[in-house]
């Protein structure tokens, strides 16, 4: 389902949908599992999450989450890593325990790293699978930090990022040659596995490879594309914004 409102509406939206399936879970003692994003998109979907935490006493005592990416050597603590980004704008905020939250560390040594994603993978298994994937999409048409040429079959592994989701990130680091050149992210298949995604693209910076990813073909060069085939995905639009 493709849907054109506004940003405001999506998040509120996308956030009561996970907030409902918390609180249905906790009546059965069960858990959930989220697949989470990092980047611009997401924050006002955390700020919101948050909101319900602290206004309307959502707890987060059964969720586990899976974060998508982290970028290769930087320390967990670096201010531009995914687990300091999701630390400050979900984590330290909310009373979800420390033990339920899985980021991909961006600190493995190239020996362990194969075993390393297996286990992620593994883990993710264990606990059920992802329950409600939420995704951004980059300008090279990633999701994830699945770049273009990657296989619908490819899971938990290092990959090289591309020069567009370089440049991209060239400000947060300072220049283009301060980026990580390599990530760990979640696979094609691991966030294809997910029971329901909820995808964002919002501002019109994205609206190109949006459309690309979503009215064209299905290709390994726009993995986004892939998505087309999920059969309980929400793609959220709003490209009238910056
Ligand atoms: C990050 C991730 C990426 C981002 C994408 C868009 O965890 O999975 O695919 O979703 O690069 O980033 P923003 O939201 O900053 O435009």
């Amino acid at each position: 389902m493709i849907e054109f409102k506004s940003k405001e509406f999506h998040i509120k939206r996308i956030a009561n949908c996970i907030s409902e399936e918390i609180k249905l879970r906790q009546k059965f003692d069960q858990h959930l599992v989220l697949g989470l994003a990092t980047g611009s998109t997401p924050i006002p979907l955390y700020d919101e999450l948050v909101r319900l935490h602290t206004e309307e006493n959502l707890s987060f005592r059964n969720v586990y989450t899976f974060n998508l990416d982290e970028y290769c050597g930087l320390e967990d603590n670096h201010p531009e890593s995914y687990h300091t980004f999701m630390n400050v704008n979900l984590f330290d905020k909310v009373d979800i325990p420390r033990e339920n939250i899985f980021i991909p560390s961006g600190q493995i040594e190239p020996l362990f790293e194969r075993d390393y994603c297996e286990g992620y993978e593994q883990t993710i298994k264990d606990l059920g699978g992802i329950d409600i994937q939420i995704l951004g999409i980059g300008r090279s048409g990633h999701i994830g930090f699945n770049e273009p040429g990657s296989s619908v079959d490819s899971i938990t592994r290092k990959v090289k990022l591309h020069d567009i989701t370089r440049r991209d990130a060239a400000s947060d680091f300072g220049g283009f040659d301060n980026v990580p050149t390599h990530a760990i992210t979640m696979g094609m298949k691991t966030i294809l596995s997910a029971n329901r995604i909820f995808f964002m693209a919002f501002g019109e910076a994205k609206q190109e490879i949006t459309k690309r990813a979503f009215c064209g073909e299905i290709t390994d060069d726009i993995p986004a594309s892939h998505l087309q085939k999920h059969n309980k995905k929400t793609i959220c639009i709003d490209f009238n914004i910056n």
